[in-house]
């Protein structure tokens, strides 16, 4: 294990019947919030109702910010600065999914800000103050709900980027499983994708070796999300399932598994970004083609955790250690396939003629994350395995 700080300041009020405490929390906090939110489910599924009647029973007036889109856009994060100042609220508050609240958070942190809120994105300045954030989270997927990360589209450059900041931590978020009863399948299992990615991402990439505790912890998250989510493929309104795949999901990305590791990277979602900017498409969607792929790469040179991976979790064993990692993500891809998930860039109308310019697209990326080790060649070889 290597040196670590573990400091999650998140409080999660987690189960049924939960998101009626959201006034008392966000009164503690705020007299006045923006409520931001999507593109209409919360008014679908009555938790906008819901939650807007605890905020008027607690006494906290707000005003409304519809409309962000999944894989939310920088010239709807800057009206919705421009909102948080003219009405001068003093908290935000996220009722969706990782769009909304990562839409939310950018919010927080461009509405003190004396520059555009892009320039954290790009890793130009770092965050220096930040309206408080309270979230109800509606889809199991990102983690958002318990980390500082936040990712935005720029559409004019065509760049999502993404970025950190222990100022963007929620200070409050419910997470009541019920809330996603109405999620549909595909964002149902692409948020399991997403889930799983975030996990592998540190599994494979962690610079210390010698972390069973670790090792295990992820091993068991993988695979508990994936026994959840199809659970809830099975049964959507599977109140158990829906409270282990959100729970699961949480963990994915609130720190926990990256204890102790050393550095880690996120290569996959570096490229995976660029397909949701360049073709909007969904996130969990894009890591469901781009996770095989990466795989087939890494197996070629460290073919042993990749093994590893298919023994501690889908209990495969095919003797070299190269045959057993093909055989893992062989089982991976063909369960993303199985939730009705795409595994290929074809299948998502991207074409071979079409990988150079992802992979331009995505240096960017690697190079605000410091991927150095990411060079276009290497980026082109790995999406070609995922065509
Ligand atoms: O627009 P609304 O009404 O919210 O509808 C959404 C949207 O259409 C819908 N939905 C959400 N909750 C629902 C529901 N529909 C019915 N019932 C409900 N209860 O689902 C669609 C997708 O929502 P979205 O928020 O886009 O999905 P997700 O939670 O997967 O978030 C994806 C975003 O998270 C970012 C991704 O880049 C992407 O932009 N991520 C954020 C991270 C972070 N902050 O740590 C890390 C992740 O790796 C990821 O990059
Ligand atoms: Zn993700």
């Amino acid at each position: 294990m290597r040196n670590f700080v573990f400091h999650n300041p998140t409080k999660i009020i987690f189960g049924k019947n939960t998101i009626p405490g959201i006034g008392a929390e966000t009164a503690a906090l705020a007299r006045k919030v923006l409520l931001v939110y999507g593109s209409g489910s919360i008014k679908a599924n009555g938790i906008h109702r819901a939650v807007t009647a605890s905020l008027a029973a607690a006494g906290v007036s707000w005003v409304e910010h519809g409309g962000v889109r999944s894989n939310p856009v920088l010239s709807h994060v800057h009206e919705g600065i421009s909102l948080a100042v003219r009405e001068k609220v003093d908290a935000v508050l996220a009722v969706g999914g990782g769009s909304v609240i990562d839409a939310a958070k950018a919010i927080c942190a461009g509405a003190p800000a004396d520059c555009d809120v892009w320039q954290f994105l790009r890793g130009k300045k770092g965050i220096r103050a930040a309206l408080p954030l309270l979230c109800v989270l509606t889809l199991a997927a990102s983690g958002s709900e318990m980390n500082g990360g936040m990712v935005i589209t720029n559409e004019a450059t065509r760049q999502k980027f993404g970025t950190h900041s222990g100022l963007l931590y929620p200070r409050v978020s419910i997470l009541d499983p019920e809330a996603t009863y109405s999620v549909p399948p595909d964002y149902s299992a692409w948020g399991a994708v997403d889930a799983i990615s975030h996990v592998l991402e540190f599994y494979f990439t962690a610079r210390e070796s010698d972390v069973e505790v670790q090792n295990r912890l992820m091993e068991g998250l993988i695979a508990a999300i994936m026994a959840a989510c199809d659970r809830v493929l099975a049964d959507p309104r599977d109140y158990q399932g829906r409270a282990e795949l959100m729970w699961g999901a949480t963990l994915a990305l609130n720190g926990l598994t990256g204890a102790g590791l050393g550095m880690v990277g996120f290569p996959m979602h570096m490229i995976e970004h660029s397909l949701s900017a360049l073709y909007d498409v969904p996130h969990g969607a894009g890591l469901a083609v781009v996770v095989p792929g990466w795989l087939r790469w890494h197996a070629q040179q460290e073919p042993a955790k990749v093994a590893r991976l298919g023994r501690m979790v889908f209990g495969l064993d095919e003797g070299a250690l190269p045959v057993t990692a093909t055989a893992t993500i062989d089982h991976l891809r063909r369960w993303f396939a199985a939730g009705g998930c795409p595994t290929s860039l074809s299948q998502l109308g991207i074409g071979a003629a079409d990988i150079p310019a992802i992979a331009d697209n995505a240096l960017g990326l690697a190079r605000v994350w410091r991927l150095k080790e990411y060079s276009k060649e290497r980026i082109v070889e790995i999406l070609q395995h995922c065509q």
